[in-house]
């Protein structure tokens, strides 16, 4: 059984289809890209499967659970954790006590104590390189520090899936790189599946995901293996008829 299943799901706002009979699935400890232009529904689908939108129609599981109806709050507890596009860490909170405060509403839930939380926020700390800043306030952090520390808050909730939202946005060649490396050995080392919403950063998409979802006009237009979903003359044609790799200089 798949980790996630999205099976015909639809999300209108008024008359507009945003997310239109979209089905797919994701494996346990997969890395999946959904990528697509402007407003071709990444988000949307981004935010029903984390439950900040209900779908009009179709179902989605997760881990066995119907999750459709499920409200945001009862997703994370069932191992669905997210990263959000600009990261807003407790500025005056230490890193430390920034990744704890996500051990503590993870998976563990209630079972969690302060000393495990600090725990298990010093295992991602090291992991992700930040071990020097450790004690200092989250605030004085660079904006790819805090990131990573956005990163890192999520996996301290022990989720199943990561849903990461341009986690890599706006960001140099060299620091999407150390991303994409840290996020594939986290991925190895936790077995956890990734979904990232990846917007034309086709370096990121190339050396990071396994399989790639286009998204078009709302509706799923393929869904393959990276470098043949790179390649796909219709995925070519809906970014205006350039490479991708052309997009790519263009960040
Ligand atoms: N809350 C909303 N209310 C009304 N329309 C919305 C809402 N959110 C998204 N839309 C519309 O739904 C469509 C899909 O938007 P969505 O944000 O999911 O696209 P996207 O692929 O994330 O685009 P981008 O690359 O620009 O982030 C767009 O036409 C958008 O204008
Ligand atoms: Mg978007």
């Amino acid at each position: 059984m798949p980790l996630l299943s999205l099976r015909n799901v639809t999300k209108r706002f008024g008359g507009l289809v945003a997310v239109n009979n979209v089905s797919f699935d994701v494996e346990e400890g997969e890395m999946l890209a959904i990528v697509g232009p402007n407003g071709a529904g990444k988000t949307t689908l981004f935010n029903l499967i984390n439950g900040v939108f209900l779908p009009d129609e179709g179902t989605i599981i997760f881990d066995g659970h119907d999750i459709t109806r499920l409200p945001a709050f009862k997703r994370a507890p069932l191992g669905i954790g997210r990263t959000f596009q600009i990261p807003r860490p407790f500025s005056s909170a230490t890193v430390r006590e920034n990744i704890a405060i996500g051990a503590m509403f993870g998976a563990e839930g209630k079972k969690t104590s302060v000393d495990r939380a600090m725990e298990i926020a010093d295992h991602y700390i090291d992991l992700i390189g930040l071990s020097e800043h450790r004690d200092k306030p989250a605030g004085g952090l660079t904006p790819v520090e805090k990131k990573l520390v956005e990163i890192a808050r999520a996996l301290a909730m022990k989720p199943k899936l990561l849903l990461m939202d341009e986690a890599m946005a706006g960001m140099n060649p060299k620091d999407i790189d150390y991303i994409v490396d840290f996020v594939r050995k986290v991925r190895d080392e936790e077995k956890i599946a990734i979904v990232a919403m990846v917007e034309h950063i086709m370096r990121a998409v190339a050396n990071l995901a396994e399989r790639v979802v286009v998204m078009h006009q709302g509706a799923k237009l393929v869904d393959e293996e990276t470098e043949k979903a790179l390649t796909d003359k219709r995925v070519i044609e809906v970014y205006l008829g350039k490479p991708p790799e052309e997009k790519n200089a263009e960040g």
